[in-house]
């Protein structure tokens, strides 16, 4: 059997080998988590912000995913894509932009990437402004007993 496999398949592929900003940032401003409706995973995005030419622009992002290998991999590029960006500018990328060179993201794969966009548009508007010690990681969430876990889920898309 002959598979086909898109372009965006394969640049999906080839971004999980070498993942941009992946993991906690101990200095974040500000940290979006989100959940899918979808598909139960989770995706948590943290900011750090500098001033250029008077302006507040996002320095650095990073992202912890327990998600699919095309959230992953939109992060990836969305936290490459973001450096620079204002806060209004950023707030304007739909998941489709934020996958930048991974290409189009399949209709079936879309709530992949708004994942990766509700994350950061949680980030945007205030998310939770952490210290290292305030805000646990995905992984120390997934450890805590239910109910104490805060996670905004997505509205189903
Ligand atoms: Fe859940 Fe992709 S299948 S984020």
């Amino acid at each position: 059997m002959n598979l086909v496999v898109s372009d965006f398949e394969e640049n999906v592929r080839k971004a999980l080998g070498q993942p941009q900003n992946q993991g906690e940032m101990t200095d974040a401003d500000s940290v979006g988590t989100v959940g899918s409706p979808d598909c139960g995973d989770m995706l948590r995005m943290w900011l750090k912000f500098t001033e250029k030419d008077g302006k507040k622009v996002i320095d650095r992002a990073t992202f912890q995913s327990f998600g699919c290998q095309t959230a992953i991999a939109v992060a990836s590029m969305a936290t490459e894509l973001l450096k620079g960006k204002t806060i209004e500018q950023a707030r304007a990328l739909s998941a489709q932009e934020l996958s930048g060179d991974l290409g189009a993201i399949p209709p079936m794969k879309i709530h992949c990437g708004q994942l990766v966009e509700g994350a950061l548009r949680h980030a945007l508007d205030g998310g939770a402004v952490e210290t290292k010690s305030a805000v646990p990681t995905l992984s120390d969430e997934m450890k805590q007993p239910a109910g104490k876990v805060k996670i905004n889920f997505l509205p189903p898309s």
